[in-house]
């Protein structure tokens, strides 16, 4: 079997850059709150109506495939990764795939809704495809347009200050270079807490999965022999429900037990150590989680890329704009071990390790 090597990367960034000042303007929070829980000091937004998840995408694609030395025609699969995508159907991978031009040759494509680790599965994917032979060149793009769709009253402080947008694209081809390419990738997932970090309204559920895990939340669904207001509801539209939310210190406590144990788990398998990793790009969740993952493996400040200072957490899209910026920053070189490593609402967690 073939390995499959990343061919090329791009990213994009909107131009909008949002400070911890600015969002004091219109909630209850200071610069001091934000840095020292987040790091986080500045943030972008896209352009509302002007730019979305998909078209954003279609940015980072393009320098993804010129550096690869292809054509965006040239891709035979889309794998799309966000959880804020531009229409609840059909998904961004087809829309972007239409941006893109790519017209002709009906390549497949695929959106995968796993939140921060979307960009890690999504790269798992296409190693598989491309290693089996299926497809030649497979273009995955994780991105995300949050500022669309947060609470930017104090209600939802906790979550709205953390997160930006942006996005990243790799292409992803067969390689003969035995010394080079993707060395394997890990995937875990666990629905037990899937509440924990979610944006549940709108949703088709109506209440099914609350009544469950006990959530009493009147969510202002009709009595279920009536149709119609099944995804959105008054209420939720009043009491302000239609937003992501997050029991953040849930959250962290899993994400510097997972984040270390999938990054050794791809490191046994590949019969490494952590002294062998020359990058480690993990998803820019919160700074303090990088460092204490940092911490937990031993590694050296310069094995490690963090970026959400600038950028915040742009979830799909944060590992392939680190590993972008890291590349271009001249900090990747042919011959070093990457690791990618993500853990996200779901929840759902990933790592993959790269011979560049
Ligand atoms: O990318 C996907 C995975 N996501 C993560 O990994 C995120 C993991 N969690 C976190 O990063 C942190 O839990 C947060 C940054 C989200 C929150 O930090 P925290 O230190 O866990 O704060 P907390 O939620 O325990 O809240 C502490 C206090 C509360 O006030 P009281 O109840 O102590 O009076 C909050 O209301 O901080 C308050 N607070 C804020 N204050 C100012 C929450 N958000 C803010 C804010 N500004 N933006």
């Amino acid at each position: 079997m073939k390995r499959s090597k990343i061919a090329g990367i791009g990213s994009y960034l909107p131009e909008r850059i949002v400070t911890n000042e600015e969002l004091t303007k219109v909630m209850d929070t200071t610069d001091e709150w934000i840095q020292e829980r987040t790091g986080i000091q500045t943030r972008r937004y896209g352009v509302k109506h002007k730019e979305t998840t998909s078209s954003m995408g279609a940015k980072a694609a393009r320098v993804a495939c010129e550096r690869a030395g292809i054509s965006p025609n040239d891709i035979d699969f889309i794998i799309f990764a966000t959880l804020s995508p531009d229409y609840y159907f059909p998904g961004c991978g087809v829309l972007m795939q239409r941006e893109l031009g790519i017209t002709g040759k009906e390549a497949g494509a695929l959106d995968i809704r796993n939140q921060c680790s979307g960009f890690v599965y999504g790269l798992s994917i296409a190693d598989q495809f491309v290693k089996t032979g299926m497809y030649k060149n497979v273009l995955v793009v994780g991105s995300e347009m949050h500022s669309m769709g947060l609470d930017f009253s104090t209600r939802g402080r906790n979550v709205t200050v953390i997160f930006g947008d942006g996005a990243g694209a790799v292409v992803v081809q067969p390689t003969d270079d035995p010394d080079q390419g993707i060395l394997t990738t890990k995937l875990h997932s666990d629905g037990t807490y899937a509440e924990k970090l979610s944006f549940v309204n709108p949703g088709a559920h109506g209440g099914y999965h609350q009544e469950r895990i006990g959530d009493t939340t009147d969510l202002g669904y009709p009595p279920a022999d009536t149709y119609g207001e099944i995804f959105i509801t008054q209420k939720m539209k009043d009491e302000g429900m239609l937003y992501p939310n997050m029991e953040g210190q849930f959250v962290f406590k899993l994400a510097i037990q997972k984040f270390p144990e999938v990054i050794q788990e791809a490191l046994k398998e590949a019969g490494l150590q952590t002294t062998d990793i020359n990058m480690l790009i993990p998803h820019q969740a919160n700074l303090r989680i990088s460092q204490m993952v940092q911490r937990l493996l031993g590694l050296r400040d310069d094995q490690v890329w963090n970026n959400i200072q600038r950028y915040g957490n742009t979830t799909a899209a944060s590992v392939p704009i680190a590993l972008c910026e890291a590349w271009e920053a001249g900090k990747i070189q042919k011959g070093d071990l990457v690791c990618l490593a993500a853990f996200g609402s779901g929840f759902t967690w990933g790592s993959a390790l790269i011979r560049w």
